[in-house]
């Protein structure tokens, strides 16, 4: 017998049998229940989708209560260990790990196009010269959508291939770009003899040396962080591309909304928001009475709670440890003890153990990227490099997927019922 759902309505005595599949209710069968005799039907009520699958989705899997994150179905920690950026960004992209030989093709291609055109460095001199980067690169992606022709050709499988190449290899320079110009250095153009993550830190860090010899274990921390930043299902950003997207607009527009979305201390910019907050404590001695202020709802603890992880997110634990290696090359950061301080005592804490928060990704990665050198306003712009494999992904899963359409909520109006026109010179 298949799994349903009876909803009996008190008002008429009539009962309704909803299908259960995968877990969830089609909301449109709750059409058929009838609040007003001429109305659209019953609708569900649920500002910022507490409890709405919007989609159907093979790419990312959380189980939010265990700690699981899996892209896939590979676990991050197996992928951390032994995987590259951009091998993990090609199995988001195609589903498959990549074989050696398709591997290299793919590393190959993806290093063809890591060039800017000259009239995006033309655009990025515009801006201020203390412009936030994440400012600069969101504005720079959007940008992107006026020198490819073929952008807007997005059912066209060659045109996305050569949009998801573009995104994936341009990231990193126009993010080092974006840097250059915040610190007002000289652009540095891709070395493609080097990996992925040892280009960028040359683009970024480069100075008169003929060439940049990235630190292989900086740059190796730097490609888990990008790995463990990959996707994260139907997060606020992702939910941004694929609304923009839905409207079928280019992938480089839709990628500008969800880098905006991105962008907001709540998302991608807590880790800058992490650290300021740490800076703020000052010391470890302050750590008590910050604590207290926070329950007192003077503020968040940056860096704790998620939406959806209720136990210790896999990815803080990772980096947790990627923090130790880093700091051997760097020296240690003074914020740590401040953050572990802060996890010891809200670890233990009723008010943090009840509502189940724990350190979320945002936490230390943000103490690695000041160890290596990065200014706290480009900490979002990294986790954006590293979630152009998400967002590209799940973009062209939402366009091929036959269930989608625009997207467009309905609302509950509350406004004024209809009321007459009044000229301005009557109006009280
Ligand atoms: N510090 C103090 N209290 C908190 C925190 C926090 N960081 N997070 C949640 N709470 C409290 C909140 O006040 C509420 O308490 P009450 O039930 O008494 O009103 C309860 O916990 C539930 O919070 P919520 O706001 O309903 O939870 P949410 O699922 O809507 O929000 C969150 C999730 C990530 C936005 C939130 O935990 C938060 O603001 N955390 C700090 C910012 C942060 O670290 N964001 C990065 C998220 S992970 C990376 C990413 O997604 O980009």
């Amino acid at each position: 017998m298949p799994d349903t759902l009876t909803i009996t309505d008190n008002r008429t005595g009539k009962q309704y049998e909803l299908p259960i599949q995968d877990g969830t209710i089609r909301a449109v069968d709750l059409r058929q229940i009838k609040v007003q005799p001429h109305d659209l039907g019953l609708m569900t009520y649920d500002p910022a989708f507490m409890n709405t699958a919007a989609c159907r989705s093979r790419i990312t899997y959380i189980d939010g209560d265990k700690g699981i994150l899996m892209y896939r179905g590979y676990p991050i920690e197996q992928l951390a260990e032994h995987s590259e950026y951009l091998e993990t960004a090609y199995l988001i992209l195609s589903g498959e790990l990549p074989t050696k030989t398709q591997y290299e093709e793919w590393v190959r291609e993806v290093k063809l196009h890591t060039m800017l055109h000259e009239n995006v460095k033309k655009l990025m001199e515009g801006f201020q010269y203390d412009a936030h980067p994440m400012g600069i690169f969101l504005s720079t992606v959007g940008a992107m959508s006026t020198f490819y022709l073929d952008a807007k050709q997005i059912f066209d499988e060659e045109a996305r291939r050569h949009q998801r190449l573009r995104l994936i290899a341009k990231v990193p320079s126009i993010a080092a770009y974006a840097y250059r110009h915040h610190i007002g250095r000289p652009y540095v153009y891709p070395d493609n003899d080097l990996s992925f993550t040892g280009n960028f830190l040359n683009m970024l860090f480069k100075m008169t040396e003929l060439k940049y010899q990235p630190n292989p274990v900086l740059e190796r921390a730097l490609d888990v962080l990008f790995i463990l930043h990959a996707d994260h299902e139907q997060n606020c950003s992702t939910s941004a591309m694929r609304g923009v997207g839905s409207s079928h607009v280019d992938p480089y527009s839709a990628m500008a909304g969800a880098a905006a979305a991105l962008y907001g201390p709540l998302h991608g910019g807590a880790n800058e928001a992490v650290l300021r907050m740490l800076e703020e404590i000052g010391t470890v001695q302050n750590v008590p009475g910050f604590i207290k202020r926070v329950k007192g709802g003077e503020g968040r603890l940056m860096g704790f709670g998620h939406r959806v992880y209720k136990s210790y997110d896999p990815r803080a634990k990772i980096i947790k440890q990627t923090a130790g290696q880093v700091f051997e090359v760097t020296g240690r950061n003074r914020l740590l003890d401040i953050a572990l301080e802060l996890e010891r005592i809200a670890l233990q804490d009723e008010y943090f153990v009840s509502r189940k928060l724990y350190p979320n990704v945002d936490f230390y990665s943000g103490l690695i990227y000041q160890a290596m050198g990065f200014p706290k306003d480009m900490f979002p712009v990294l986790f954006a490099i590293a979630r152009t494999a998400g967002w590209v992904a799940q973009w062209e899963e939402m366009l091929l997927d036959p269930d989608q359409k625009i997207a467009r909520p309905r609302q509950i109006y509350t406004g004024p019922k209809s009321r007459n026109f009044v000229p301005r010179e009557k109006r009280a």
